[in-house]
Formats: structure tokens, sequence, C-alpha cells
């Protein structure tokens, strides 16, 4: 039974995670493996919940099994997902495994769009989903997920107030426009919107989260300086459209994560409004802000590309009526780009180093 078992995970060191380029034995990704006689069962655990990967890797370890051991045997394979993190060192947020900052240097080009959709789509995957609405002086967030009229509860424990997010299409969310009327936070000045971003981070009983996704305000503000000073936020998403005036503006919240000192790594570029297509001619594309440059922009910073999103009025159908698009069928470009920036997370966790919080110096 030994030498089977030893036979069956030399098998499985044949078979390579296609993002981390190391073997599934090394990886640590095979556990519980046990034989009898021609019975072989194990857990495949997975980084990334994003659902055609697994199906993938599990038929390329039985293949690997049946080419190299023998084509007999009974295999049962259990699926597991555990999300990577190199935030246990954070003591704001150690049960938060990855934070990710959606950001953009031009205004309206549909980061909180892009925020909503992808935390949606993870949360479909089984991925324990939180999104927070750090645009303090705009938030659109509890419009596209139609929670205007909601208040969070606060929970009080070991001494210590706590706001609870509301929890909608399977994420836990919340915003400052949750909690202060908009022409009240309108006329906050710097300081009180960076108090309170650190509130909705640290005052919040989050919980545990594989992703917290931060949908940043436009440009780049006090409340991006209060975010990396705050917390260690696991990687930036850059959302563009292809638009020249709307790449610039991407380059300079580019080179601010970028910046020595503050050092968040880039997760990748969305590509929004790619395109339109009207409805009586669906094979026709319409580049109406340029056609590409988005990806050619992550080409230019070799930075990854997590996808194009056309110009869809159901997009905008969706986010005003405060149901994500992503919950309807053929919501593929959402989803395509969820797995992919999981992809990046897994792949960023495996290769660089925590990240660290950023000196208050002023
Ligand atoms: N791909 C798309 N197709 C159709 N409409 C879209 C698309 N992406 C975004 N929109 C719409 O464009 C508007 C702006 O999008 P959104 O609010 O997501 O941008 P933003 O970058 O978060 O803006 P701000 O800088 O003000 O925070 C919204 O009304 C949204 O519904
Ligand atoms: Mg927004």
């Amino acid at each position: 039974m030994l030498f089977l078992k030893k036979q069956v995970i030399d098998a499985l060191r044949t078979v390579e995670d296609p993002d981390l380029k190391q073997d599934l034995v090394t990886l640590g990704m095979i556990q519980d493996l046990g034989v009898n006689q021609k019975q072989v069962t194990f857990t495949l655990v997975l980084t990334t919940p994003a659902c055609p990967l697994q199906e993938i890797l599990k038929k390329a370890c039985i293949e690997a099994i049946y080419a190299k051991v023998a084509a007999d045997l009974e295999i049962t394979i259990q699926l597991d997902t555990q999300v990577t993190s190199t935030r246990t060192h954070d003591p704001v947020l150690p049960q938060v495994k990855n934070i990710i900052a959606i950001a953009s240097g031009k205004g309206g080009v549909g980061k909180s769009t892009v925020a909503v959709n992808v935390a949606v789509a993870l949360a479909k995957c089984g991925a324990q989903v939180g999104l927070l609405d750090a645009d303090i002086f705009g938030p659109s967030i509890p419009t596209m997920l139609g929670c205007e009229q909601e208040k969070p509860q606060v929970m009080h424990q070991a001494g210590k107030n706590y706001l609870v997010p509301l929890e909608k299409h399977g994420i836990k969310l919340l915003s400052m426009g949750l909690l202060a009327p908009a022409d009240e936070a309108m006329v906050w000045r710097g300081p009180m919107a960076s108090k309170a971003l650190r509130q909705l981070l640290g005052d919040t009983f989050w919980g545990v989260l594989d992703y917290l996704l931060i949908d940043l305000p436009p440009g780049t503000s006090d409340i991006h300086l209060t975010l990396v000073q705050a917390v260690p936020v696991t990687g930036a998403v850059i959302v563009t459209t292809p638009q020249k005036i709307a790449l610039v503006d991407a380059t300079k919240a580019l080179e601010m994560f970028q910046k020595q000192g503050i050092d968040v790594p880039i997760l990748g570029v969305v590509e929004n409004m790619a395109y339109f297509t009207a409805p009586e001619l669906p094979n026709s594309k319409y580049y109406l802000f340029g056609q590409e440059g988005g990806k050619e922009f992550a080409a230019q910073h070799k930075l990854p590309f997590l996808g194009q999103i056309p110009l869809v009025q159901r997009i905008r159908e969706g986010g005003d009526a405060g149901i994500p698009v992503v919950l309807q069928e053929n919501a593929g470009a959402f989803d395509n780009i969820a797995a992919a920036l999981a992809q990046q997370v897994a792949i960023r966790n495996a290769r660089l180093a925590p990240t660290q919080t950023v000196e208050r110096t002023r």
C-alpha cells in the first residue's frame, strides 16, 4: 500500500498548477491522500475559487495517475478551496485574506461597476467576499446593490462598538452612503473622510473574508493614502476605458501604487467600455472610445490584462436597478475578469512578499 501511495504522489508531482508553475504536491495542494486496494482518494486544495480551473486540474490528476500508476484504479477527488493570504501580519483585519483596491485615474470609467460585479462573481464561485465603498464623497455602491434605504447594525463586543456590514447578493458591503446623508459627507474635510475610512475598515465586523474589494474614488486622493496607511493592501486593479485621456490618468494611478514607499502590487488592468455592439448588428463592434487602449496599456507597463467589458445597456440598467448584471445569464465578461483576478491574487501571494502599510508622515 505504501508503495502504491508513493507511486500516486510521484504521478501527481507531474501535474503543474498552470498559474503558479509548480507541481501540486510541492504546492501542498494534495491533502488527505488515502489508498486502499484499488481505491485512491484525496482532496485537491485550490487557491482560487475560479470554477473552470478546478475541473481542468481534476482531470489532469486523474490522467496522470492512470498513465503513471495503473488505469484500473478508482479515483475519488474532493475539491476544496483555500484562498491564500499574505496579510496575516495585519493587526487591523487579520482575518481578511486579501484586500484589493479598485482604482482608476479618470472618473466615471466604471470602477464601481467593476467592483460590484466582480465581488458578486467571486461570491457566486463560493468565495467569502466583502465590498467597501471608499468613495466617501460620491458613494454609488448602495444604489448599485439596491440598499440605499438600509442601515447597518451596530454590534457591541469587548467594550467596543462595531458596524455590521449589510449582506446583499452573497456579499458583505458597507458604504459611507449608508451612514451619512450625502449632503453632510460632501462638506467633510480630508481628515474627516480619512477617519471615516479607518472606521469602515477597522471598526467594522468584517469577519473572515477571502477578498475585500475597496471601491476607490477617482484620482489619487487622501483616501488612497489613508487606505495604504491603514492596512496592508494585497494589490490594486486599474480600471480604464480605451480612451487616451483615461489612459493618461490611469498611468497616474498606477504610479501612485508603484511609488517607492507605497509598493502595492498591481494585480491587473480592466478595460471597460471596450466596444459597443448594436443588437441589430451582433457581429459588428464599434470602438467608441478607441480600440484596445487598456490592453495596450497593460502590455506597455508589463501588467496582467484581466479582460475587456463591452458597453452594454444591461450593465448600466443593472447598476441603476440595484441588481448587478453578473447575476443574469451570459454575464461572461465579469465572470472571466473575476476568475482572472483571483488567479492573479494567488500568483501574487505565491511570489511576492507581504505588502507593508505606509508610514504616516503627516
Ligand atoms: N460597460 C458598461 N456598459 C454600460 N454602462 C456602464 C458600463 N460601465 C459602467 N457603466 C455605467 O457608467 C456609469 C459610470 O460607471 P461607474 O459609476 O461604475 O464608474 P466609476 O469609475 O465608479 O465612477 P466614479 O469615478 O464617479 O466613482 C454608471 O452609470 C454605470 O452604470
Ligand atoms: Mg465609483
